[in-house]
């Protein structure tokens, strides 16, 4: 869920708000609402089912007016998506209004208990427990909404970020955090307030990160104040953002996600500035001479992550093993942070996350370090939870991401586990030097690499129509293909959604290869790596069993070109480095059959970006 607020005196809430919510409407978009204190002090909610565009249709008749108001766009846990549903929530008095992201998991226990005391509740949401909560909390004990807050908060189990308004006090916004990202923005006798920054980077560039157990109490004329639920004093450090504006609006693009796709040589670029001196043939990362000690004498490497950074952890595992000789596992977070993990102090955790935010992502660092394990993060916003939690890391640097699908945080993910693998395996002596240098020159040489593969961007769109009838597709690869494979087939199904799989080539003759018919795609990953000869015959297998096959293959290649159904030319590179330009045109693939089936692109059915809830 997205969160947005705003406290000042001169400029008027609700347009700071939407526009907020549009920039944040990735992080869920099922539904939406604003409550605004109105110029005749009133506390008015509105909300509906839909996307923030369907809110300010639903608006264009209301009452709008008002210089504070909190607004939220909506991913569904508790109760369907519904305009009942939708936040703000008032409490019964509708004194007070709420938004929240994040889950209260003991809800249906202080439920209970508020309606035993008489409270009504209108929505099925675990929200409204809590802002009924506080309302009775005020009411019974006369409290000051902060001290009704940190009361209820005492009770309540589970993860938040929330905004509260309170009708009687029209200077103040509090809102507060646990486990569920607030950013708070600071400009002059004004407040502004995000899940991220890019709600409020357009108005000010002085923001503050809030930590799990802040409560910030924005009020006019006065300093913005930060305090515990113990309501101890902390002081809040104020960082200055350089995301430009530019950097989250489509430029001229369609969507964000071809937007994306397209920035990836620049955003590589950025990757690996300060990081790759191509004079010294080197690689240097910061975390690498800071914890070198600790990162040479790792006996094993776990890395954790979910989606599209399991996949860039999957290349990262070859990468590692294969330069470095260290074993490596890759978990899924959600996974390792319930199966009760073999793990300790001689290991290295890598938590990969774009948004730095995902729950359970967030939840394995935390175990992991319980355990004593030693923590690098590789992750894309700055500031975020993960990399807050973490020992040291090393951020992608690609910009904001916001196109659901994830697209160039992966390539900057590969990126970072390759710079990694190089500089540790360099470290520890374990990649001889020619071959050392001959891949920090080739990866220096990807983002030209990906211009030239980004050429295709034509031949793919006319290609995706005709693949769209299809209802089944199969991505093929191996060794390091074997990961494209999976991120191809999952960019497929997120945006198009035609059920993809995955497999690696060979194992095909084990199971998928009884669905193949005249009607299913079968994406290979064919280049002139060390699995050709092999991936070749797996096709010859296809074609035999007349599936149609879109090849991706060496520049120059003339046996597969023959046999498949469609071919896509890929420069030449080295295995290592390939997963980094064959990723390129399976996103475009994804990206037009999606746009050929009228899909929402940026915003596909059912999923978020930021999934903040495990
Ligand atoms: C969500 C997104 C995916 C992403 C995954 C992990 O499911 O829709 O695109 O790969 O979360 O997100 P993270 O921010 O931790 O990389």
């Amino acid at each position: 869920c997205g969160i947005v607020g705003y406290i000042g005196t001169k400029r008027e809430a609700y347009p700071i708000l939407i526009k907020g919510l549009k920039r944040l409407e990735y992080r869920g978009y099922d539904s939406a609402g604003v409550a605004l204190i109105n110029t005749d002090g009133s506390l008015n909610v509105y909300k509906t089912k839909g996307k923030v565009a369907d809110l300010e249709a639903f608006c264009a008749d209301k009452n709008i007016t008002g210089t504070v108001g909190i607004a939220h766009t909506r991913w569904a846990t508790h109760g369907e998506p519904s305009s009942v549903n939708a936040h703000p929530h008032y409490s019964q008095s509708k004194n007070l209004a709420i938004i929240h992201n994040g889950i209260i998991e003991n809800y249906a226990e202080i439920k209970h208990r508020l309606i035993e005391k008489g409270v009504k509740f209108r929505s099925e949401t675990d929200t409204e427990v809590l802002v009924q909560l506080i309302d009775y909390i005020q009411t019974r004990k006369n409290l000051s909404l902060l001290e009704a807050v940190q009361l209820a908060l005492h009770q309540v189990i589970g993860a938040y970020a929330v905004a509260l308004l309170d009708r009687r006090n029209p200077d103040t916004i509090i809102a507060a955090r646990k486990q569920s990202p607030l950013v708070v923005g600071i400009g002059d006798g004004e407040f502004f307030l995000g899940s991220d920054a890019s709600p409020i980077i357009e108005y000010t560039d002085k923001v503050v990160y809030l930590d799990d157990g802040n409560i910030a109490v924005m009020k006019l004329g006065q300093e913005l104040k930060v305090v515990n639920i113990l309501n101890e004093k902390l002081s809040p450090e104020i960082h200055t953002v350089d995301i430009n504006l530019g950097q989250i609006e489509k430029g001229g693009y369609p969507h964000f996600m071809l937007k994306e796709i397209f920035e990836q040589p620049e955003c590589l670029t950025n990757c690996m500035r300060g990081r790759i001196n191509v004079d010294h043939d080197r690689v240097t990362l910061s975390a690498l001479i800071d914890y070198r000690s600790r990162l040479l004498s790792a006996k094993r490497i776990i890395i954790v992550a979910c989606g599209t950074s399991w996949h860039a952890g999957l290349i990262g595992k070859q990468l590692i093993e294969s330069f470095c000789r260290i074993p490596v596992e890759v978990e899924y977070a959600s996974e390792f942070r319930y199966g009760n993990p073999v793990v300790g102090s001689g290991d290295v955790v890598v938590a990969i996350s774009q948004s730095g935010e995902t729950a359970d992502t967030l939840a394995a660092v935390e175990l992991a370090k319980a355990k004593g394990a030693f923590i690098y993060g590789v992750c894309n916003a700055i500031g975020s939870s993960i990399p807050r939690a973490t020992d040291t890391g090393t951020y992608i640097h690609v910009g904001p991401e916001i196109g659901v699908a994830s697209t160039k945080a992966f390539t900057g993910q590969v990126t970072v586990l390759t710079m990694f693998a190089l500089a540790l395996a360099n470290a520890k002596g374990t990649v001889g030097h020619d071959e050392y240098v001959k891949t920090v020159r080739g990866l220096a040489e990807i983002p030209a690499m990906m211009k030239e593969v980004l050429k295709v961007n034509d031949k793919i769109a006319d290609m995706a129509r005709t693949f769209t009838y299809a209802r089944n597709f199969l991505y093929l690869g191996r060794g390091y293909s074997y990961p494209v494979a999976l991120e191809g087939a999952l960019k497929l199904k997120e945006i198009s959604y035609i059920h993809a799989e995955g497999y690696p080539a060979a194992e095909m003759k084990h199971g998928p290869i009884a669905l193949i018919d005249s009607d299913m795609p079968v994406v290979v990953i064919a280049t002139h790596n060390g699995m050709y000869e092999k991936v070749r015959s797996n096709i010859q297998e296809i074609k035999a069993r007349q599936g149609r096959v879109i090849a991706l293959v060496s520049k120059g290649d003339t046996t597969v070109s023959k046999i498949a159904d469609a071919v896509i030319e890929l420069p030449d590179t080295m295995d290592c480095l390939e997963p980094l330009v064959a990723t390129i045109p399976l996103q475009l693939l994804a990206y037009y059959v999606a746009v050929c089936k009228g899909k929402n692109v940026d915003q596909p059915r059912n999923l978020a970006k930021s999934v903040t809830v495990e």
